[in-house]
């Protein structure tokens, strides 16, 4: 339920008629009162219809773009009750409309996957072949940081100021960082260069910089997986801060994934007694993870004022209920067999992280890669306790907990609680 001063605070907000930080979406403050109606959307999908209302040939440009100028709390009803319609026709077959459809009716009753369009990217991965799925990763998430700064640079472009100067310089920040840990749709000397202009704070070219490259970079990005990154921007709100948000927690989201996967990984490799092995997910691991300090320094630029409308819009919905991060507290930590989703163990189960890593001959470092993945998780978690402190202080969260103190508290489980050194005490490096 959206309570009518969050209302009020997010069209004062936008009636200011500026774009960027503290302003409107660049579709919110651009389109005439004509383009507010869902009524080219509507007209699309009656069209789709009348030609067979085929997956693969959904409208979602127009959709997209009702959504984007209105905001998710405000589309057009009538519209939101066809896409309601449609998905309850829709061939059970996984497909990306059957993946994204649940996020544009849940106004009432969505949570933090339907929020941030999770069932996307888990289709996207999911079609790809096991081997594949890594590099699929890698390019969500290189695909994600490249259009947070299209974002940045387009709004900047329209309302050039020092403050968002200063958010497109660190997102300009988080596409190096991403482009040098994934490789994928970036050459290291693209990385190399973009980090090197997004520090030079003399330049003064920062918005010719950031347009270049995010463009670069999505134009290398293949077609099904840009239509999916494209679909998966449905703001609750009308404010350019919100899509930045959203963009944010999709480059984690991403990262978890990718920690989730390499977890899985070393585990089947040190039931193998492949150390080498082991240690190189675990590391991979690592690396990724020691690339969400630069996705922290975006969202210190948020308004603490305009995020406290964004959390009036997203009650309910809190990264609290994340699957991938709570899977990667769980392999990690778990001491018991890995089985079929919950069955009792069994003698046929796997054996889980701590059992392999036990029966290893020759744990051969493996214990310091691990500890140093503790390390940076344990990094991130304390700068996102730092950064709730700043912008919301000590209110409770949207999940429902009590807000930072329930984060200060989560600081203390180590990621692997059995993994001590010969003292007793937790390995940190
Ligand atoms: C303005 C920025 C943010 C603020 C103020 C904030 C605040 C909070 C709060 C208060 C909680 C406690 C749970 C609740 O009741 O909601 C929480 C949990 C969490 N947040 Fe954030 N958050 C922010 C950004 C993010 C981002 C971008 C991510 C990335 C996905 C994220 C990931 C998480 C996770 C995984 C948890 C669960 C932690 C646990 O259960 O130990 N947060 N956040």
């Amino acid at each position: 339920m959206i309570t009518p001063e969050a209302l009020r605070a997010e069209r004062a907000l936008v009636e200011v008629g500026r774009t960027g930080p503290g302003g409107a979406g660049l579709r919110a403050c651009r389109t005439q009162d004509s383009g507010r109606s869902g009524e080219t959307a509507r007209r699309a999908m009656s069209r789709w219809h009348e030609r067979g209302a085929t997956a693969e040939a959904f409208p979602y440009a127009e959709t997209v773009a009702h959504f984007r100028v209105t905001g998710r709390a405000a589309a057009d009803g009538a519209l939101v009750a066809l896409l309601r319609a449609s998905y309850d026709s829709l061939p059970v077959k996984p497909s990306l409309l059957r993946a994204w459809l649940p996020s544009t009716f849940d106004q009432d009753d969505g949570d933090y996957h339907s929020y941030v369009c999770t069932g996307v990217l888990a289709w996207v991965v999911g079609r790809a072949a096991p081997d594949g799925r890594r590099r699929v990763l890698d390019e969500l998430v290189v695909a994600t940081a490249a259009d947070l700064l299209r974002i940045e640079a387009e709004a900047l472009a329209a309302t050039p100021d020092r403050a968002h100067e200063v958010r497109t310089r660190a997102a300009v920040r988080v596409l190096a960082a991403c482009g040098v840990m994934m490789p994928a749709l970036m050459s290291e000397q693209m990385a190399a260069s973009a980090s090197a202009k997004a520090v030079d704070e003399r330049s003064g070219s920062i918005q010719r910089t950031a347009r270049s490259l995010a463009g670069t970079v999505l134009d290398r990005v293949p077609g099904p997986l840009r239509e999916a990154v494209e679909v998966t921007l449905l703001p609750m709100t009308r404010l350019h801060d919100e899509q930045m948000f959203i963009r944010c927690i999709q480059i984690f989201e991403g990262v978890y994934e990718q920690v989730v996967t390499s977890l899985r990984r070393a585990r089947v490799a040190l039931v193998s007694g492949d150390a080498e092995s082991a240690r190189d997910e675990l590391d991979s691991a690592t690396a990724r993870v020691r690339t969400t300090p630069a996705v922290f320094r975006v969202l210190t630029t948020m308004p603490v004022d305009v995020f406290a409308v964004i959390r009036g819009y997203t009650a309910g919905r809190s990264a609290v209920q994340s699957t991938a991060y709570r899977a990667v507290e769980r392999l990690a930590a778990s001491s018991a067999r890995v089985g079929a989703a919950g069955a009792p163990a069994s003698d046929g189960d796997e054996p889980s992280l701590q059992e392999a890593y036990l029966a290893l001959d020759r744990p051969s470092g493996v214990a310091h890669s691990m500890a140093c993945l503790d390390d940076a998780w344990n990094r991130m978690k304390r700068t996102h306790w730092g950064l709730t402190l700043k912008i919301i202080g000590r209110v409770p969260g949207t999940g429902g907990t009590s807000g930072a103190d329930y984060l200060r508290q989560a600081l203390d489980q180590p990621l692997f609680p059995w993994l001590v050194n010969r003292g007793g005490e937790p390995w940190r490096t």
